[in-house]
């Protein structure tokens, strides 16, 4: 049963806001988003039924204009807030694929990758290397010298930064700086700052149990270590604390405690020169939720730094933050096309979608909790029935939404699900052979491919038969 409080007439509330200093990350939908004369969700300018009977279902539609949005607020709250050097880098992490990050570039961010592949991509779509920073708790000797040597598609070759995460690495990285490089390779140092972030709280302690980043107590060995290593520039330091936060205290905390880290380096004769804070800021991902804005968290960030720097009498560093879900989360949602419905008398009404899992494995893997709405039918009485939205693959736990109060929904309809921006794609799989969906990029009534939707062939590409097993076949 549904309560009269939980009825709404409209299922218009998720529309965006226009109410000013608001930010892409406290909407449900991309910024574009509007319904049609056709009583259907339109965003980018492009009908989104119609981009399904065009591209197929499921499918991720992208929006550049929040995409662009989000970046540019970053760009202008740190031109407002930080007097020094300021740059934002994506954490590709969260969507890595050319167009993505070729639109990013264009924004005049910088990037963050955690691999091979990303860092591939990166310079596949274009980006010179000295303005990416390369993390990663294990990373090969391949994957050291593919960013010392970072080549573009046009064949410039500008180091890439790297994050240095323990002393196994620096060992490693003091060695191939040796070999590989005529100057010396710019380095930041990842450190462990004892400040640990869960979505609504936090808590600082002397020592985290993570798998990332050196332990401060040790930090002088380290800085003098890479005090003795002509190949090795120590540029500066970082520190990720979390994800999805909604708190501004933690980035407050950590600000000052790196910065008294960088007086310490920098009284130990480093020239240290940048602070990276990382990302975190938290997206809207129900109604429930209520995330600080971009200006606000870089206000916090910007203003916890330079008070740190003028108490300890240090320059203001080169400031960078890694964000991954606040610039692009709220700029995609996925369509799915409505299948079966099964009724559990006196217990739940199903109806089944065709992704699921595969497509986002957020639902599963976190208990991610999502908003969907009906696109063909947008004004239909939102909150009519409680279904459980589930997807097609073979396993109980796929489920995509659980609960959801829907309009009254029926097979073929159109239901998207808000807010998939970030680390759906980035974490899709092909479980049960289901082929990953295609991505669409939307602006002002054009629809681009980005991403090709799976064929069968490509489920196949990397299988190999052995002869000898053809051969018992028969
Ligand atoms: N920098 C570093 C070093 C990180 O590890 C991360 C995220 C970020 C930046 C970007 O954080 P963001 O601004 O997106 O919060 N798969 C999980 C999220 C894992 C985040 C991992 N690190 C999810 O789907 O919620």
């Amino acid at each position: 049963m549904i309560s009269n409080q939980e009825r709404v007439d409209s299922g218009h509330g998720y529309l965006p806001q226009t109410i000013p200093g608001r930010s892409p990350n406290q909407e449900l939908l991309p910024l574009t988003a509007k319904v049609n004369s056709r009583d259907c969700l339109e965003i980018g300018g492009c009908d989104v039924t119609t981009l399904v009977e065009r591209f197929g279902s499921p499918l991720y539609v992208l929006d550049e204009v929040t995409l662009r949005t989000a970046c540019k607020q970053y760009r202008e709250a740190f031109a407002r807030y930080y007097p020094g050097v300021a740059l934002p880098i994506y954490a590709s992490k969260a969507w890595s694929c050319l167009a993505v990050c070729s639109i990013i570039a264009s924004e005049g961010f910088g990037f963050d990758v955690v691999s091979g592949g990303e860092l591939y991509t990166t310079l596949q779509a274009g980006v010179r290397g000295d303005l990416i920073y390369c993390h990663g708790n294990n990373k090969s000797t391949a994957e050291l010298e593919l960013a010392i040597r970072a080549a573009d598609p046009f064949g410039r070759a500008h180091g890439c930064k790297i994050i240095v995460d323990n002393w196994l690495e620096l060992e490693m990285l003091t060695k191939l700086a040796d070999e590989l490089s005529s100057k010396p390779i710019p380095i930041m140092l990842r450190l462990t700052p004892g400040i640990e972030c869960h979505t609504h709280e936090y808590i600082r302690t002397g020592h985290l149990d993570s798998k990332f980043g050196f332990d401060p107590d040790g930090i002088k060995e380290v800085f003098a270590f890479v005090l003795r290593q002509a190949h090795l520039d120590c540029i500066g330091l970082h520190a990720h604390i979390g994800s999805q936060i909604f708190e501004r205290q933690p980035h407050e905390d950590l600000a000052g405690v790196m910065v008294e880290w960088m007086k310490q380096a920098v009284d130990s004769g480093l020239n240290m020169r940048e602070l990276n804070l990382g990302g975190g800021l938290g997206i809207r991902y129900t109604e429930a939720d209520d995330p600080p804005s971009i200006d606000e968290w870089v206000k916090t960030v910007s203003t916890a730094t330079i008070e740190a720097c003028n108490r300890l009498g240090m320059p203001l560093p080169k400031l960078i933050v890694e964000p991954g879900r606040s610039l692009i989360g709220s700029a995609c949602v996925t369509a799915y096309t409505v299948g079966f419905r099964k009724v559990v008398p006196g217990i739940r009404t199903y109806i089944s979608v065709d992704g699921g899992m595969s497509d986002n494995p957020r639902p599963i893997t976190y208990q991610s909790v999502y908003g969907a709405a009906i696109a063909n039918r947008m004004s239909a009485p939102m909150a009519v029935e409680r279904v459980t939205v589930a997807g097609k693959h073979c396993e109980s736990g796929d489920i995509v939404i659980k609960n959801a109060l829907l309009p009254e929904t029926e097979q073929g309809d159109i239901l998207v699900v808000m807010a998939t921006g970030a680390y759906n794609y980035s974490m899709a799989s092909n479980y049960n052979r289901i082929s990953r969906p295609a991505a669409i990029l939307v602006h002002e009534g054009e629809a681009n491919l980005i991403i090709q939707r799976e064929t069968y062939q490509d489920l196949i590409r990397q299988d190999c038969l052995p002869t000898r097993l053809i051969a018992k076949l028969f």
